[in-house]
């Protein structure tokens, strides 16, 4: 790994300074974790899968002119990105009802909802990263109702451009989970990674409600052939020139 101190361990990355104090090196970890960290486990060879793919894809969103902090990638499992304070909120976009919104709603695991819709959460394990309203995110000083608006089109602008990409993949984008941070001029870049730990992703050519899930949920619901999955995500989304 490394024997520079990190900065910050999150559960499924670690992040080290570099000699530049605008510059973080992040570690993508093999560790997995689902619900707030009560079940642990390790996928062998997720860390270089999902820095691969989130590289691959955030690669593609800035050639789309979405900023993200992406700079390089310095190894199977490392990359580059921009210094950025992170806004504490979890943005989830989703497209096809499944997961929290089918548990907290009813409506039925695969619904095609009529819009996409944003959901913010507060990233904060402590309290189990709770759903936010609007109004709670300015009583908490969260982000400013301007930053929310900006948060919001810059989700639906990359929910538009990752659905039309995954979709070349034979692959539906059901839902996904987006974090941003400011840099140092207050600039909002997408950040964190953007991977089957982060997205639902369901296989196109494969109807059976199991075996078409190709994401993190084969690690949470204990599908199996979770590696396999990570390593079919990864096959399809670098065969994409971007
Ligand atoms: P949810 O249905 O559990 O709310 O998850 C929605 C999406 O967000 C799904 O694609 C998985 C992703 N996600 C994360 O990336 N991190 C998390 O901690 C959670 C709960 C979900
Ligand atoms: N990563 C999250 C956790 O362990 C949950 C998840 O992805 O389901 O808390």
């Amino acid at each position: 790994m490394s024997d520079v101190t990190p900065l910050y361990e999150g559960k499924a990355k670690i992040i080290y300074p570099t000699d530049r104090p605008d510059i973080l090196r992040s570690y993508f970890k093999d560790d997995a974790t689902a619900f707030n960290a009560q079940k642990k486990g390790i996928i062998t060879g997720k860390g270089a899968m999902n820095c691969q793919i989130s590289a691959h894809l955030f690669k593609k969103l800035e050639a789309s002119g979405i900023s993200t902090h992406f700079i390089d990638l310095l190894s199977a499992n490392e990359m580059r990105v921009k210094a950025v304070a992170i806004v504490p909120l979890e943005v989830v976009v989703r497209n096809i009802a499944a997961g929290s919104l089918c548990q907290q709603t009813g409506l039925a695991l695969g619904t095609v909802l009529p819009f996409p819709l944003v959901d913010f959460y507060y990233k904060n394990d402590a309290l189990g990263d709770p759903l936010v309203t609007p109004d709670r995110i300015a009583l908490l000083k969260l982000a400013t109702a301007a930053q929310i608006d900006r948060l919001r089109e810059s989700a639906l602008r990359i929910n538009q451009i990752l659905t039309d990409f995954f979709q070349n993949c034979d692959m539906t984008l059901v839902d996904f989970k987006l974090e941003f941070g400011l840099d140092s001029n207050g600039q909002i870049l997408l950040a964190d990674e953007i991977s089957p730990d982060t997205c639902r992703l369901w296989d196109r050519s494969v109807a059976d409600p199991d075996r078409r899930v190709l994401d993190k949920d084969r690690f949470r619901q204990d599908l199996g052939n979770v590696e396999q999955a990570y390593a079919q995500v990864m096959e399809r989304v670098l065969s994409q020139v971007v």
